[in-house]
């Protein structure tokens, strides 16, 4: 490609949400209906952690809910705000790290549905992120938590694609493990954006680290947060009919937690 830059995905905002941000439809009717199923308290008001540019969030601000978020990157967080301010509401979302924060006004449900999570590099961050969101919640308040997790009895999916066309900009990406250290438990993850218009051609060359997790490893995570439950378990489908028995081949998994 002609054009290459070497970038993360998360400074270019307009790009990371066409690419993830085109088909929440059933990311949104799931949320809603965990909300309903399995809150213990009414649902009004909703944080989430690592927003990024709110394709979720946004959604829900539309629909009625009080919303808001955080996230380490500024282009991120502003490109959200612009969005929220766009349709008269608040601008909510502040630069922030999900690892340590704290929330002005308690929320009753959260999400973080597709393995930002994983960006916490530590044991240390991760139970600080559980702390910090099991503080900031209402008593019955839920967590909905997406993340791949390590199969332990198959191996584990190895690259993954994604493409998406609005108008006449094409935003296609490749992205692959380099493989996992196994001291750190980091996997290398590799990612090529190629965005095409009429007039310019360009990829986005990334890299990136997400902490690994086999179920039980994350069992013992949780359990140092004992302010949080496990309601239920989902994977990817996101289907409220369908539970998920997490078993050694789940590669993908929406943990429902839910503050005692
Ligand atoms: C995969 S994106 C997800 C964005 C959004 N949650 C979504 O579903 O589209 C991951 C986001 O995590 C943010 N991030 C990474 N580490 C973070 C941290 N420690 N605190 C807050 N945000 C973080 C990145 O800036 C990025 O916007």
């Amino acid at each position: 490609m002609s054009n290459q830059v070497e970038a993360s995905i998360y400074d270019y905002p307009k790009y990371y949400d066409l690419l993830f941000g085109s088909d929440v439809a059933a990311e949104f009717r799931f949320l809603k209906a965990c909300f309903a199923k399995h809150a213990g308290c009414e649902v009004k008001r909703i944080f989430e952690p690592a927003c990024g540019t709110g394709r979720l969030l946004i959604k829900l601000g539309r629909t009625g809910y009080e919303v808001s978020g955080n996230d380490l990157n500024p282009k991120a967080v502003d490109f959200c705000n612009e969005r929220l301010r766009r349709y008269d509401l608040p601008e909510t979302v502040v630069v922030g790290d999900m690892s340590n924060f704290k929330v002005k006004k308690k929320f009753n449900a959260a999400f973080n549905m597709i393995n930002s999570f994983r960006h916490l590099a530590t044991e240390k961050q991760a139970v600080g992120h559980f702390e910090c969101m099991a503080n900031g919640m209402t008593k019955g308040g839920l967590y909905v938590l997406g993340i791949h997790l390590e199969p332990t009895a198959c191996p584990a999916m190895q690259e993954e694609s994604w493409s998406a066309r609005r108008g006449n900009l094409v935003v296609n990406s490749y992205m692959w493990s380099k493989g996992i250290d196994r001291k750190t438990r980091l996997e290398h993850l590799g990612l090529h954006v190629d965005v095409f218009t009429p007039t310019k051609r360009m990829r986005i060359v990334d890299h990136m680290e997400y902490r690994t997790y086999n179920q039980s490893q994350f069992m013992s995570l949780l359990k140092k947060v004992p302010k949080l439950e496990i309601a239920e378990t989902y994977d990817f489908s996101y289907d409220i009919r369908n539970p998920h028995v997490v078993s050694g081949t789940t590669e993908d998994v929406v943990y429902i937690l839910r503050k005692k």
